[in-house]
C-alpha cells in the first residue's frame, strides 16, 4: 500500500491537476477529498488540453479508479457537464465513484455566494462565485442536502422542501429573489438519476483498495493559504486542503497518510482578494503573467503575481505535513535578469519568520528578500537536473535550503512531458 497526498502549498493554482495526472500514470486510485468546481486543474498531453474542475486528474486513464469523496461538494449540474465534456472528447472509458456523504451545491448557494460578495464590498474575498461558502455552511448548519438522500426522489423532494422555506427566507431577508421548489426538483431530478450510477460508499471502497495494497494518490484543491483554517482568513476557500483533512474527508484512518507532495510555482500567484506579502507589479509581474498564462482556469480573471515567497512554504510544510516538493513553472522565470526570493517579514520594525494570524498584521509585514542571478536560457526542453543553467540550479537548491524541503521533481512546462523526476514518490 502507499499513499501520496498532493497538496497546494500557495494561494492554488500551483500545477496540482498537471502533477496528479503525472503521478496517476503509477497510481491505482486517485481521490479529491475537498472543494468543488470552485477548482480547476489543468492537463496536457498528446497535445490536447483538459480543465477538470471537480472530476479527479486520474479520468484520463481508464484502469484508474477515481472518488470524489465526502468531503467535497458537488454541483451535480455543472459535474455531468464537465464528464459529458470529457466524453465528447473521447474519453469515455472511466471509473467514476461518488462519496454518499458528500454534500450537494444548489442553485440557491451560487446566488448567496455572489449576494455576500456584494454586500461585503470592498472587503469581499473574491470568491469564485460557484457556491462553495454556502454549500458548506449548509453542511456545517445541518440543512446541506447528502448525495445519498440526493438519489432517492421522494427523500430529496422531502429534505429539498424543508431546506428550502429556509433558504428562501434567508433569500427574502436579503432582498434576494427566491428559488421555486418545483423547478429546482424537477430539474435536479434528472441530474440525481444519471449520477445514481456512480454513487457508493466511498470510504469501503477505499478501505478494499488499502488492504489490497494499492497505490493511492489524493488530489487537493485549493492550497494552504487558502486553507479555512490556516490560510488567510477570511480570504480563504471553506475548506482545508491540508495532509490532515485527508482522512476525515475521505473515510480513512490517519495512519494510511504517508506522503505529503506540495506543489509550488517556481514564484507566487493569488487570484482573488487578501493579503499577498511578495506582491509585484509592474515590468516583472505582466512578464510571468503573461509567460506563464496566469488567468484563471475557473473565472479566466488575472492571476496577481510576485516573488517566491518561502514564509509562506515554511508555513505550508509545518502545518500541511509536506515532506517532499514539486517545483513548478520553473520555465517562466527565465529570461529575468534578477530573481528575489522572501525567506522572513519585517512587522513593526521585528524580524518575523511565520504567517501572522490576523489579516491586521499579514496586511503589513514587508517582505526581506535575498537576490539571486537568473538565467537568460530557455529551460523547456531541459529533461534532467545536470542540463539546468547553473543559476537555476543554484535556484532549486536555495528553495531546499529555505524551506527544509527535499524537491522531488521540477517542472518546465504544462505538458506530461515536460516533468523532471529527482525522486520516484509512488
Ligand atoms: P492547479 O489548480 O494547481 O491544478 O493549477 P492550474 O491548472 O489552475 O494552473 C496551473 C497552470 O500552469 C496551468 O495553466 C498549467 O497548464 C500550467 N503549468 C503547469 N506546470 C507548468 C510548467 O511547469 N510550466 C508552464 N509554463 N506551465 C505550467
Ligand atoms: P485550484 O484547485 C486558486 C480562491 C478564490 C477566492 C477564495 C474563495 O484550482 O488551485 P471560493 O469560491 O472557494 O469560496 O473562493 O479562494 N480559490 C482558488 N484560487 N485556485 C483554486 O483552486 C481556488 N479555489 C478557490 O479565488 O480567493
Ligand atoms: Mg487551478
Amino acid at each position: 500500500m502507499k499513499t501520496l497526498v498532493i497538496v497546494g502549498s500557495q494561494w492554488g493554482d500551483e500545477g496540482k491537476g498537471k502533477v496528479t495526472d503525472f503521478l496517476a500514470q503509477k497510481a491505482d486510485v486517485v481521490v479529491r477529498s475537498q472543494g468543488g468546481n470552485n477548482a480547476g486543474h489543468t492537463i496536457l498531453f498528446n497535445g490536447q488540453k483538459f480543465a477538470l474542475r471537480s472530476i479527479p486528474s486520474g479520468i484520463f486513464n481508464p484502469r484508474i479508479k477515481n472518488i470524489m469523496a465526502n468531503g467535497m461538494v458537488i454541483h451535480p449540474k455543472q459535474m455531468l457537464e464537465e464528464l459529458h465534456g470529457l466524453e465528447e472528447r473521447g474519453i469515455t472509458k472511466y471509473q467514476l465513484f461518488i462519496s454518499n456523504r458528500a454534500h450537494i451545491v444548489l442553485p440557491y448557494h451560487e446566488a448567496l455566494d455572489g449576494a455576500f460578495e456584494q454586500f461585503k464590498k470592498d472587503k469581499k474575498i473574491g470568491t469564485t462565485k460557484r457556491g462553495i461558502g454556502p454549500a458548506y455552511a449548509d453542511k456545517a448548519n445541518r440543512i446541506g442536502i447528502r448525495i445519498a438522500d440526493f438519489i432517492e426522489p421522494c427523500v430529496f423532494k422531502e429534505v429539498l422542501k424543508q431546506t428550502l422555506e429556509i433558504k428562501n427566507m434567508e433569500l427574502k431577508m436579503l432582498g434576494l429573489e427566491q428559488f421555486d421548489f418545483d423547478c429546482i426538483y424537477n430539474e435536479y431530478l434528472e441530474y440525481a438519476s444519471e449520477i445514481k450510477k456512480y454513487v457508493c460508499d466511498t470510504s469501503l471502497l477505499l478501505e478494499e483498495e488499502i488492504n489490497k495494497e494499492s497505490k493511492i494518490l489524493f488530489e487537493g484543491a485549493q492550497g494552504v493559504m487558502l486553507c479555512l483554517d490556516h490560510g488567510t482568513y477570511p480570504y480563504v476557500t471553506s475548506s482545508s486542503p491540508t495532509g490532515a483533512s485527508v482522512p476525515v474527508n475521505s473515510g480513512i484512518a490517519p495512519r494510511y497518510i504517508q506522503d505529503v507532495l506540495g506543489i509550488c510555482k517556481a514564484y507566487t500567484t493569488r487570484v482573488g482578494e487578501g493579503p499577498f506579502p511578495t506582491e509585484i507589479d509592474g515590468d516583472i509581474a505582466t512578464y510571468i503573467r503573461e509567460k506563464g498564462h496566469e488567468y484563471g482556469t475557473v473565472t479566466k480573471r488575472p492571476r496577481r503575481v510576485g516573488y517566491l515567497d518561502c514564509v509562506v512554504l515554511n508555513h505550508a510544510r509545518r502545518v500541511a505535513g509536506i515532506n517532499h516538493m514539486a517545483l513548478m513553472l520553473f520555465d517562466v522565470l527565465s529570461g529575468i535578469e534578477n530573481l528575489k526570493i522572501c525567506y522572513a517579514y519585517e512587522l513593526d520594525g521585528k524580524i518575523i519568520h511565520s504567517v501572522p494570524a490576523s489579516e491586521y498584521e499579514y496586511s503589513r509585514v514587508k517582505p526581506i528578500y535575498l537576490e539571486m542571478p537568473g538565467w537568460q536560457e530557455d529551460i523547456s526542453n531541459v529533461r534532467s537536473f545536470e542540463d539546468l543553467p547553473v543559476n537555476a540550479q543554484n535556484y532549486l537548491k536555495k528553495i531546499e535550503e529555505l524551506t527544509h524541503i527535499k524537491i522531488s521533481l521540477f517542472s518546465v512546462g504544462p505538458d506530461r512531458n515536460q516533468t523532471i523526476v529527482l525522486e520516484e514518490l509512488l
